[in-house]
């Protein structure tokens, strides 16, 4: 049972100037517009200029959540979770390192390395700790540069990804108060853990020339396999929290999924028998940004005056690990 109700207060996102399309990538690799268009939906995508780190793009997202509460200032939050695979070092958190550009003191601090789910885990951890009565305000943010990672000869990854931010303040909500997070789960599948990873740089295979040389510093992924995973378990785990809720498919506003392919998008309408018209898709202008695409995506709809106050909106995801989850709130 929880002492207390949360909710999300505001959303803020940021992406980076420079925009790369699939006309800019045929010049490098040896694919096509169409290709990419009818096999990911992607267009166009973000690339961090060099100076950037994970924690610039999070510290623009972060003031724009709060710019955007008109309930919570900067002095009132409490904790600091990060959702992210492309932090600025292996350690620090990235979290800490936005403490100290916020201008923060005193707080906890922590990354949540989940994958294209860290939103959604960072989200699920975050409400927990505010309906327990612990912290009242907690700023969660989804960051990632994942360009930086790129290899550039798989021609199957190397056209996926882009960068970017999204941010969220969770905050404690009123018993009687309609915006509320109705609930969120978790969860995570590791039997092939092995079908999307960084493999180089940990404790496993630390850096070195020879890493260097095999490009084992960057995205491995086995796309066709961690496409069926993604369908059948974003599915599975929202299907579950909506039963659960005694929640149908038609009581939902909005679903916004994780934006990895178009086809798993509209895969993932057709499960639930859910019209196109309630699906949030940003795909086609950020490409795969991990787990900022989430935030990104919650941030553009509710600009775009698509998500409004009251809206009952469900979120999913699916990334490394292999993690899932979903939350479903009023907004
Ligand atoms: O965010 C974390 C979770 N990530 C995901 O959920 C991603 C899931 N996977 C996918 O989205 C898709 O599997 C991809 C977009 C990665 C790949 O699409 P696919 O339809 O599964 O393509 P494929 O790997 O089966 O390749 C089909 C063909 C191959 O050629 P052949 O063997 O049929 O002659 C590839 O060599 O397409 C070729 N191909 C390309 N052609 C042009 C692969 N990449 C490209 C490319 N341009 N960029």
């Amino acid at each position: 049972m929880s002492l207390y109700n949360s909710k999300f207060d505001s959303f803020g996102s940021y992406v980076p100037e420079k925009i790369v399309n699939n006309y800019d990538l045929e010049k490098k690799v040896d694919t096509s517009d169409e290709w990419i268009r009818t096999r990911t939906g992607m267009f166009e995508r973000r690339f961090s200029a060099p100076h950037e780190a994970a924690s610039d793009l999070a510290f623009h997202a972060a003031e724009q959540a709060i710019y955007s509460s008109k309930t919570t200032r900067l002095k009132d939050i409490q904790m600091i979770i990060v959702g992210t695979i492309s932090g600025d070092h292996p350690f620090p958190a990235t979290a800490c390192i936005l403490q100290k550009r916020l201008g923060l003191k005193d707080i906890p601090a922590f990354d949540i390395s989940a994958g294209c789910t860290g939103f959604i885990y960072a989200v699920d951890i975050a409400r927990r700790y505010i309906e327990s009565g612990a912290y009242n305000n907690i700023l969660v943010v989804g960051v990632e540069i994942l360009t930086r990672s790129i290899n550039w000869d798989d021609r199957g990854t190397c056209i996926l990804f882009g960068d970017g931010a999204g941010a969220a303040i969770l905050k404690r909500a009123e018993k009687n108060e309609l915006s509320r997070i109705i609930d969120s789960k978790i969860t995570a599948d590791a039997s092939e853990w092995e079908l999307l990873m960084h493999k180089a740089g940990g404790s496993r295979y630390p850096a070195s020339l020879e890493t260097v040389r095999e490009n084992a510093h960057t995205i491995y992924m086995e796309g066709n396999k961690i496409f069926k995973h993604a369908v059948k378990s974003m599915y599975s785990v929202s299907a579950d929290l909506l039963k659960l809720n005694n929640l149908d498919v038609k009581d939902l506003d909005w679903i916004v999924s994780h934006q990895a392919n178009l086809r798993i998008i509209d895969a993932l309408a057709d499960k639930f028998k859910a019209p196109k018209s309630k699906v949030i898709v940003t795909i086609e202008k950020y490409a795969n940004t991990s787990s900022s695409s989430i935030p990104l995506a919650v941030t553009d709809a509710i600009k775009e005056g698509k998500i409004k106050k009251g809206d009952i909106v469900l979120l999913t995801a699916f990334g490394a690990g292999l993690t899932y989850g979903t939350v479903i709130f009023r907004y």
